[in-house]
């Protein structure tokens, strides 16, 4: 069943198969949204199911949440849980400090408090991912709907103090309909192409007024994990300046392999 898997889901799947070895019993972890942490999901409910793993994991999103619901995992709120230990989630781009992107899935908000509460985040990723500047990846923001085109204005004009090459904006549709965030929100992504200062952006974005968060994750992130789609993993660890690599085979299970949808 593994032989059906893209190149680019298999290499998902080896680094969502190398993070959760990160999980012990007991832990309170933050579940990530989007293709890859759907593996990491999978995997942790195979853990939970076949090995008797003990975890209780606060979703991002009401898709992770229904995923982990459905693999076995004991599902909780954030208050509930209040602190994690340990947060996996992917990434729309990383950079060689960690900076992120992410948002692509929508689930921004949710995700960066979540892993801003959490001891440790562990972000997965296929390669394709790494760059060496951010911002070929249109910058998701989530802002509230009141007003969200002169919010959508006030992104525009302040782009033009920032140090970024591109300046265009578009609201993320969901067919013909503007899109709704878990939140309720909307998202704006801006387009552009380099982002010279992430800090800053992230920072300056904030500060305006119907902005709710931005997809930027600077000094949130710890370890990435980098999978290839021949089984490699790089383990990449940024507080230890630690880099180290291993291979996984792909064990067919016919409970992971399943449902491939995300
Ligand atoms: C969800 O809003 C995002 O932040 C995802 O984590 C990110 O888009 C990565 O998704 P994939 O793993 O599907 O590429």
């Amino acid at each position: 069943m593994s032989g059906e898997l893209s190149p680019i889901d298999k290499a998902k799947f080896v680094a969502a198969k190398k993070a959760v070895e990160y999980v012990e019993d007991g832990m309170r972890v933050g579940l990530g949204t989007g293709s890859t942490a759907a593996w990491m999901v999978r995997c942790l409910g195979e853990m939970v199911r076949e090995d008797g793993l003990k975890i209780r994991g606060v979703p991002t999103s009401a898709r992770t949440a229904a995923l982990a619901r459905d693999v076995g995992i004991d599902v909780v709120s954030l208050d509930e849980a209040k602190w994690l230990d340990l947060t996996i989630d992917g990434a729309d781009e990383f950079d060689g400090e960690f900076n992120l992107i992410k948002g692509g899935g929508a689930a921004l908000l949710q995700e960066k408090i979540v892993a801003t509460a959490s001891d440790r985040m562990v972000v997965i990723s296929d390669v394709s991912k790494e760059v060496e500047t951010l911002g070929a990846f249109p910058l998701p923001v989530e802002v509230i709907p009141f007003g969200w085109q002169t919010t959508k204005a006030l992104i525009e004009e302040m782009l033009d103090s920032l140090d970024v090459l591109g300046q265009t904006t578009s609201l993320r549709m969901n067919g013909a309909a503007p899109l709704f965030t878990d939140e309720g929100n909307h998202i704006v992504d801006l387009h552009l192409n380099r982002i010279g200062n992430a800090r800053q952006v992230a920072m300056v974005l904030n500060q305006i007024p119907g902005v709710v968060e931005n997809g930027l994750f600077v000094d949130i992130c710890d370890t990435v994990v980098v999978g290839y789609g021949d089984g490699r993993v790089q383990v990449r660890d940024i507080n230890e300046n630690a880099v180290s690599e291993d291979r996984l085979e792909f064990v067919e299970s016919e409970n992971l392999f399943s449902d491939l949808g995300d």
